[in-house]
């Protein structure tokens, strides 16, 4: 299983270095209905999935499933324009595959988004949220199975996945664009249900301030694999308690277009000094 893993990883890293014209150390994975980044870009080689050796396909709609090469903000860039979410039905080691080939590619740091249900009441749709740290609520974990002790240890600790460096840039950079900034936890649930009013209320009183379908595992792997990980949340609808929104995957995109542009101007503000 572990030597199977490793090949096909090898297979995927050594396919990919041999066609790329740049050496980026940070990868972007882009949620749902924030594609618009790639706008921003200056585009070297855009690979889609389906042409890459043992890559996982998106099937959701509002996720493209191509990797891009580029520049963003002066700095040169990996960037997942689409993912795959357990929810599709795909394993866990599938799911975070794009994690698992990171180190071989070069990649220091990695910045996930996502769209997610804001619960902290003083949250609103639009809002951008920091992740500061997670509640894995999957009932599963991407790390299961054989480890594969030279990516990473058996018992990763998890003190600090969210880098305390990189949300301290993130403050900062927001300050001087103008973009204003929730902090927060993340919970990640299987989905694709979303939540009943009483699990947003559950979920709130956990510790949690906004619940989505991804992130999670891929924070772990990406953890585990010795990345520094920052992670951003578009809030695209509300499960507080007495103002529960009826949020379909519709609403949840076009709350994520609209808010897109402000999370491109910080990340752009903070590529140079990541
Ligand atoms: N719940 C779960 N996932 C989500 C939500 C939500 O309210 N909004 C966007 N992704």
């Amino acid at each position: 299983m572990l030597e199977e893993s490793r090949r096909k990883i090898e297979e995927t890293v050594s396919y990919l270095n041999n066609r790329k014209h740049i050496s980026p150390k940070i990868a972007i994975v882009l949620g749902s209905g924030l594609g618009g980044l790639t706008q921003s870009m200056e585009i070297v080689d855009e690979i889609p999935y389906t042409e890459i050796p043992n890559f996982p396909v998106s099937t959701v709609k509002g996720h493209k499933g191509t990797m891009i090469f580029g520049r963003l903000g002066g700095r040169e860039v990996l960037v997942f324009n689409g993912r795959m979410h357990y929810y599709e039905g795909y394993p866990m080691n599938v799911v975070t595959f794009p994690q698992q080939i990171l180190k071989g590619l070069g990649i220091e740091i990695i910045i996930l988004s996502n769209a997610a249900g804001g619960m902290n009441p003083t949250f609103k749709v639009g809002d951008i949220m920091v992740i500061k740290d997670h509640i894995n609520m999957f009932g599963n974990n991407p790390l299961i199975g054989p480890n594969d002790d030279t990516s990473g240890p058996r018992f990763p600790n998890m003190s600090e996945v969210y880098s305390h460096r990189l949300i301290k840039l993130a403050y900062t950079k927001a300050k001087e664009v103008n973009v204003h900034l929730q902090e927060g936890v993340y919970i990640g649930v299987s989905g694709p249900c979303f939540e009943t009013p009483a699990e947003y209320r559950m979920f709130h009183i956990m510790g949690a301030d906004a619940v989505g379908m991804s992130t999670v595992p891929e924070a772990i792997m990406a953890h585990h694999r010795g990345l520094e990980v920052f992670a951003l949340s578009v809030i695209t609808d509300l499960g507080v308690v007495g103002q529960v929104m009826e949020a379909s995957h519709e609403d949840v995109l076009q709350a994520a277009n609209t808010a897109g542009p402000n999370m491109v101007k910080l990340i752009c503000a903070m590529l140079p000094e990541m």
